[in-house]
């Protein structure tokens, strides 16, 4: 037989954050007590309210494919949110919605990159990033942050990475995998910067409603003079628990770009499921005081794992401002026992005091590997007790 698989295929690697869940997953239905830390998503139930409107939906028949790049009632309600949030106006049409904010991205990368054109991503990233890039064709241009800078970037080593291929710059704030939220005279530095080079800027703004400290979220299109040169994509997986639903868009007033996105996705997926976006319309419209419910455990949650790292000897995290994670630095304990890097570390925790947590690397970092606080208190406590045990262990 020929070469079975495309080059494309044969060189994209699994996402790292699911293959530890489904890892973690096999032990506990073999009876194992596992402790995890790797969810990237809420573990609340869908409230009531929504997972009532996707009944509703079904029982009104609505079995049948919509508009591709989602119903009249869907767009309007997401432009409706991004105004009465932040101001933002857009019309439905300048508003593509995908079966995830991943597909957007994928839909988005697909319609923006020609082979070779490169974008700018700081790590840590989110481990899709640059492989969905490659898959594109594209190079990902990854700018190093420090850790003592809470990974946040520096403006000057932004723009020296960019060169003539530099197509866009793509930021994710607040951050997975280290839940900084970036500072407005950084996003304002990035808006000179695309103002400065022609750049389009894609803002992931997936966990704009999980903020903690009373800190208050900015678009990076409500930048002056930044709407239209901003992508902004978004979804309710994390604000409203609704990651099965798949549900996910893009916004842009770059019309051309919707409609070539909106194209990839009529010949690949179609529209997304029709009783999906119902709930969706009824997430954006409804009620929001889930929302809030669910924000002000998670910052409880992020007040215990933070106090719990700062009594654990020789790790630490930068504290996360939003989204559900703490990025763990666990450089102390490399070179014992075999432990040379983020994979050897999140196995060694694994297979010693059965915890699941996800490797750094993936995300652009050997030092770190990845908690998800989207857990109860109790499995929080128990998880860092195993890994003081495991790394104490460790002499
Ligand atoms: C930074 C970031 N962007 C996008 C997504 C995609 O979310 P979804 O496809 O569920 O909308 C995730 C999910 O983990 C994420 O962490």
């Amino acid at each position: 037989m020929k070469s079975l698989l495309s080059q494309r295929a044969a060189h994209l690697k699994p996402s790292a954050t699911l293959a530890i869940s489904t890892k973690a997953s096999e032990l506990k239905s073999q009876g194992v007590d596992v402790v995890g830390f790797g969810a990237g998503e809420p573990d609340f139930p869908t409230p009531a309210h929504i997972r009532e409107a996707a009944k509703k939906s079904l029982d009104r028949g609505e079995t049948f494919y919509t508009p591709v790049a989602g119903t009249p009632q869907l767009r309007k309600a997401i432009a409706a949110r991004f105004l009465v949030d932040y101001g933002l106006e857009y019309k439905p049409e300048q508003i593509l919605v995908s079966c995830g904010a991943k597909h957007s991205l994928y839909n988005l990368f697909h319609a923006l990159l020609e082979e070779g054109d490169e974008m700018i991503i700081f790590a840590p990233y989110w481990v899709s990033y640059p492989e969905m890039m490659e898959l594109a064709g594209a190079k990902p241009v990854i700018v190093e942050t420090s850790e003592d800078d809470r990974f946040v970037p520096d403006p000057g080593r932004v723009e020296s990475s960019i060169t003539s291929r530099t197509k866009a710059i793509l930021l994710n704030s607040p951050s997975n995998p280290t839940g900084v939220l970036y500072p407005q005279s950084l996003l304002e530095e990035l808006a000179k910067l695309a103002e400065k080079h022609d750049l389009l800027v894609i803002s992931d703004e997936i966990y704009d409603k999980l903020l903690y400290d009373g800190l208050k979220f900015a678009p990076f299109a409500t930048l002056p003079g930044m709407k239209e040169r901003t992508v902004t994509v978004n979804g309710p997986s994390k604000t409203y628990a609704m990651t099965g639903f798949r549900i996910g868009w893009l916004a842009s007033t770059q019309l051309a770009l919707v409609k070539a996105a909106t194209n990839i996705q009529s010949q690949s997926t179609s529209n997304p499921t029709s009783t999906a976006q119902a709930a969706a319309v009824e997430a954006l419209n409804g009620p929001q005081d889930e929302v809030e419910r669910m924000r002000a455990i998670f910052e409880k949650r992020r007040d215990l794992i933070m106090a719990e790292i700062d009594k654990s000897e020789g790790m630490f995290s930068v504290r996360p401002d939003g989204a559900f994670y703490a990025f763990l630095n666990m450089t102390q304990f490399y070179g014992k026992k075999g432990i040379s890097d983020s994979a050897t570390m999140a196995q060694y925790l694994l297979e010693s005091r059965n915890v699941a947590c996800v490797p750094g690397g993936p995300f652009g970092s050997e030092d770190h590997v990845r908690l998800s606080f989207a857990t109860g208190e109790e499995t929080i406590r128990k998880g860092m007790e195993r890994i003081r045990e495991a790394c104490q262990a460790l002499g």
